[in-house]
């Protein structure tokens, strides 16, 4: 039997008490009562700098490696984005920057988009806003795409998101924890069907159209 897709899912937010770290940890707990294997990544937990072309060239910091190995271990993730200025904010561009960048020290990483191509993505976004970071996650799908990433059709922007949670961090709202489910549930369908394991990523990104 084909073992279950493993979730990822990380804030693109090191705020103490950030909004999207909270519906991050929100959508943990809903995947995992619904039985699914998740791992909850907290971006504060690996010391990546920005990206400069010089610390690359003297070599790859040991928490890309880290952080390349886990995006490649996951069959589906769920990134949690707050919105700057109408977009996603610097720290998730880095890190997904350092993500993409190839290890000229060993072939096994030689292809940046290992860790991103053949993964199903589901977009969340929160924000105090009327727009819950609707913009932001406009201009990071175009950029999960880019790598080669299949984006889960539906999303869900969290307006309001100062006032959506309550004590223990949970959703108060039934509508956005059936909202976020919606996401969860569609990452794992297709993460199950287009990457069952981390192997089995590349060969279905290579061979998903010659069936
Ligand atoms: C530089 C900057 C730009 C921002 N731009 C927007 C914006 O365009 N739209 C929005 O809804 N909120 C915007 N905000 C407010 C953020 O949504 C808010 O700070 C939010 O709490 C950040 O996410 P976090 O709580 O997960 O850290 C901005 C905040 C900062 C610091």
């Amino acid at each position: 039997m084909t073992a279950p897709p493993k979730l990822l899912i990380f804030a693109g937010s090191t705020r103490r008490n950030s909004l999207n770290g909270r519906l991050a940890q929100a959508a943990a707990d809903l995947a995992l009562a619904s039985g699914a294997e998740v791992t909850l990544l907290e971006l504060a937990d690996l010391a990546i700098p920005m990206y400069q072309g010089d610390l690359e060239t003297e070599g790859m910091p040991a928490d890309v490696m880290r952080l390349k190995q886990i995006l490649f271990a996951h069959s589906g993730w769920i990134i949690c984005s707050p919105e700057y200025n109408g977009s996603y904010p610097a720290l998730l561009k880095n890190t997904i920057d350092w993500a993409t960048r190839p290890v000229k020290s060993d072939p096994a990483w030689a292809d940046g988009l290992k860790p991103f191509s053949g993964k199903v993505v589901g977009v969340l976004s929160a924000s105090p806003g009327a727009l819950g970071g609707l913009r932001a996650q406009s201009h990071l799908v175009p950029l999960l795409i880019a790598l080669q990433c299949w984006v889960a059709p539906k999303a869900f922007a969290l307006s309001r998101a100062a006032e959506a949670f309550d004590a223990d961090g949970g959703l108060i709202q039934d509508a956005h924890r059936q909202s976020v489910r919606g996401v969860i549930d569609q990452v794992l369908f297709a993460a199950g069907r287009l990457a069952p394991t981390p192997g089995a990523a590349e060969t279905a990104s290579r061979t998903q159209f010659s069936k």
